[in-house]
């Protein structure tokens, strides 16, 4: 097995377009990152992020059967003596099972100041409740949806002219920035 002395063996889980887990691709490839990405796993076999992973030589696995997704999930986490898991743009809920049998730490990011706004269409409802700030949370996976700690949140003024769509595309960019941050200082306060 790969070992990077110091950097965390970390798996990244996604579903889509994966553009968080790009910027964590690019983050780990730096000296200084805490983490060397070992493996992409996605509950969708055509997500985009997998071929950008496999482009960068990272181990890739589409689960598509439900039924079977954690089973297989914890196998391979073992197989590439995972230490940490980032759900970046997954939308699945792992069960407290998985989450127990992992045992080490999964981190979230979700596009919200959380505690504000679990679960989905957080912009929707920011801009439907005249918030003045919108953002995003990097946070502990625990049994409860997005309910962890907080490791690390930002925050982005909404402006009137905000519709749903401007405003995911700002705090998209805010993920982007600081997911690789909340990685490194969650794992540097390990
Ligand atoms: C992002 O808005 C993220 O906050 C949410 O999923 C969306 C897509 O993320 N969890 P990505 O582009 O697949 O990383």
């Amino acid at each position: 097995m790969e070992q990077y002395p110091g950097k965390k063996n970390t798996a990244v889980f996604i579903s889509g377009r994966g553009s968080n887990l790009k910027s964590l691709i690019k983050h780990s490839k730096k000296k200084n990152s805490l983490i060397k990405i070992i493996l992409v796993i996605s509950n969708n076999e055509d997500a985009e992020g997998l071929k950008y992973a496999s482009r960068s030589k990272i181990k890739i696995y589409g689960i598509k059967n439900k039924s079977n997704f954690e089973n297989k999930s914890l196998k391979l986490l073992k197989k590439y003596n995972i230490d940490l898991v980032c759900l970046a743009g997954f939308m699945k809920i792992l069960s407290g099972n998985f989450i127990k049998k992992f045992s080490k730490p999964i981190l979230n990011i979700h596009p919200s100041l959380l505690p504000k706004y679990k679960g989905l269409n957080t912009h929707e409802r920011a801009i439907k409740n005249k918030d003045r700030f919108a953002g995003a949370s990097i946070h502990k996976v625990t049994e409860k949806l997005d309910s962890g700690k907080v490791i690390l949140q930002k925050k982005v003024k909404i402006l009137k002219s905000d519709d749903v769509r401007s405003l995911e595309k700002k705090v998209l960019k805010i993920e982007h920035e600081i997911y690789p941050k909340a990685v490194d200082k969650f794992l540097t306060n390990l």
